[in-house]
């Protein structure tokens, strides 16, 4: 059953005739609808009437309604206003650019601006590499979309994406010092999204692909991998395997089992999907079983999305075919990332003993977390109202932080999984690991920079085993020219 969250929290400002019950008269009236209140101010204070603010949690704009209703019932009380907190929070954007110098005087300005900066210039002319040290490209990344599968709400074009992307660059910014920018384009044709990222790369360490639609996400990726010479990286794929496994790895060690003896079920081949099974395929579990809303791929399906059929090829050694509820019947290991509501507890009583379900489909899970916990002895989901929340935000900022301190020009599978096992170490570390606690709390501030330097040891040593990146400082021609303080600048690398 669905509770009142800080996603629906309202501030109602009511006056009322200031008796010495006014203030219990009016909490109780919305305590009684059901609403969580989370403060209480007086406002206003006269002979006649006390004015309050009232902030609840409640349920959805009928909730919201209900609420006023309750207020405006009682005698006396008339409700002057109705804020909900989240649209105050959007006012305006969530995010600014601040200069990091003074600008103060002339000489400031002759530094920082022309003549000074042209010297600046003229430097990284001669070796474009110097950006990533005399600029923000060092600690910048594009979040790039194209509107097309926003969240749980599907399609729904540029403008309205950009409260999520202009999320997510806060989101870099608090947990790893990243300077994201929102990129939303007008456009969902693979063509011009590739061009355009081309065309934008040189401003940016890393472009961080956002809700662009299965399976034009996957080529748009692929070939900007190709392209660019810095890291792309589609979150929705990457950052839900490296979690996930990270958090499978401390979830096995609570039921004391090895993944070489796991079949592990994967509902839900999207994007999340795709990539889950490409990452846990390193690990060699038993088996992986793939599920989508046509039931257990298989080599005989017929598949024509050459995407489907090479997870055909690549999983189910042992050729089951059938639904979903085939699928999981013995499985040791459900991960969904699909749709809600797809699995019952029964279903969950048939796998394998010491069960463990990860339901990640947002907002409502494939199985009632609740329900899956009376047959599974771990259960994660990535909702925040119950353990074992698989978040995104535990891998991307640190993961790109990384990145970006190591000067990498690509990712790799050794990065995401030297990420994975940074998130499990953080719990495993210290023996905290249990049934409840397989992954650590998104504020835990250890988290980023303990992903980040996993990630940024794994590039650095794969570019001296690869002969040396172009990102080294023998690379630049202004510390070959002996700059005074560019030693300084080298220790300002974010954290
Ligand atoms: N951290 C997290 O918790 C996290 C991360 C990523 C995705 N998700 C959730 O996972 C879900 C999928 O995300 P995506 O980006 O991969 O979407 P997607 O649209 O790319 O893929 C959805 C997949 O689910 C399958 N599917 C749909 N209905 C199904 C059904 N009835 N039975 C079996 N399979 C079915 C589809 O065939 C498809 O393979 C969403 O709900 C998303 O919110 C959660």
């Amino acid at each position: 059953m669905p509770v009142p969250g800080p996603g629906y929290s309202i501030t109602v400002r009511v006056e009322a005739p200031p008796s010495a019950t006014a203030a219990g008269d009016l909490t109780t009236a919305v305590g009684r609808t059901g609403a969580v209140i989370t403060a209480f101010d007086v406002v206003e204070s006269h002979a006649d009437r006390i004015v309050v603010d009232i902030t609840c949690n409640s349920l959805s704009a009928d909730h919201a309604d209900d609420i006023t209703e309750a207020l405006e019932a009682l005698p006396g009380a008339r409700v002057r206003k109705v804020s909900d907190r989240t649209f105050l929070v959007h006012l305006g954007g969530k995010i600014e650019v601040n200069s990091k110098v003074a600008l103060a005087n002339r000489d400031d300005l002759s530094r920082a601006y022309t003549p000074g900066v042209a010297r600046v210039c003229t430097a990284i002319a001669k070796n474009p590499e110097d950006a990533r040290r005399l600029t923000v490209k060092r600690s910048s990344v594009a979040v790039l979309t194209d509107g097309s599968a926003v969240l749980g709400l599907g399609n729904i074009g540029p403008e309205a994406a950009l409260p999520v992307m202009e999320g997510k660059a806060a989101l870099f910014k608090k947990f790893a010092g990243v300077n994201a920018w929102p990129v939303c384009l007008d456009t969902q044709d693979t063509e011009e999204i590739i061009r355009t990222a081309e065309l934008i790369a040189p401003a940016y360490g890393g472009i961080n692909l956002e809700d662009i639609a299965a399976p034009r996400c996957f080529e748009i990726e692929a070939r900007l991998r190709e392209r660019l010479n810095i890291p792309v990286f589609h979150d929705d794929q990457h950052g839900t395997a490296i979690v996930v496994l990270g958090a499978l790895r401390n979830a096995l060690r609570v039921v004391d089992k090895d993944l070489s003896d796991c079949r592990v079920v994967v509902c839900g081949v999207g994007a999340a999907g795709s990539a889950i099974i490409r990452l846990l395929r390193q690990k060699n579990p038993a088996d992986i079983v793939a599920v989508d809303v046509d039931g257990i791929v298989h080599d005989g399906r017929g598949d024509t999305d050459e995407h489907l059929r090479a997870i055909a090829a690549e999983t189910n050694a042992e050729g089951r075919t059938g639904p979903l509820g085939d699928a999981v019947r013995g499985a040791d290991v459900f991960i969904g990332v699909s749709a809600p509501n797809l699995l019952s507890a029964e279903d969950v009583a048939t796998m394998n003993d010491d069960a463990i379900v990860f339901a990640l489909a947002n907002p409502d899970p494939e199985v009632d977390p609740l329900e899956a916990r009376r047959h599974a002895t771990v259960v994660a989901t990535g909702r925040s109202d119950y353990p074992n929340q698989i978040n995104n935000v535990l891998a991307f900022p640190g993961f790109f932080r990384g990145l970006l301190d190591a000067h990498a020009h690509e990712i790799t599978d050794e990065m995401m999984l030297a990420a994975a096992n940074a998130i499990a170490d953080v719990v495993d570390g210290n023996d905290r690991v249990n049934a409840s606690f397989i992954v650590p709390s998104v504020f835990d501030s250890t988290v980023s920079p303990t992903v980040a330097e996993a990630v940024r040891r794994v590039a650095v040593s794969g570019d001296e085993a690869g002969g040396g990146g172009q990102g080294g400082a023998a690379g630049s021609s202004v510390a070959a020219a002996g700059v005074p303080g560019f030693a300084d600048m080298e220790e300002d690398a974010g954290f």
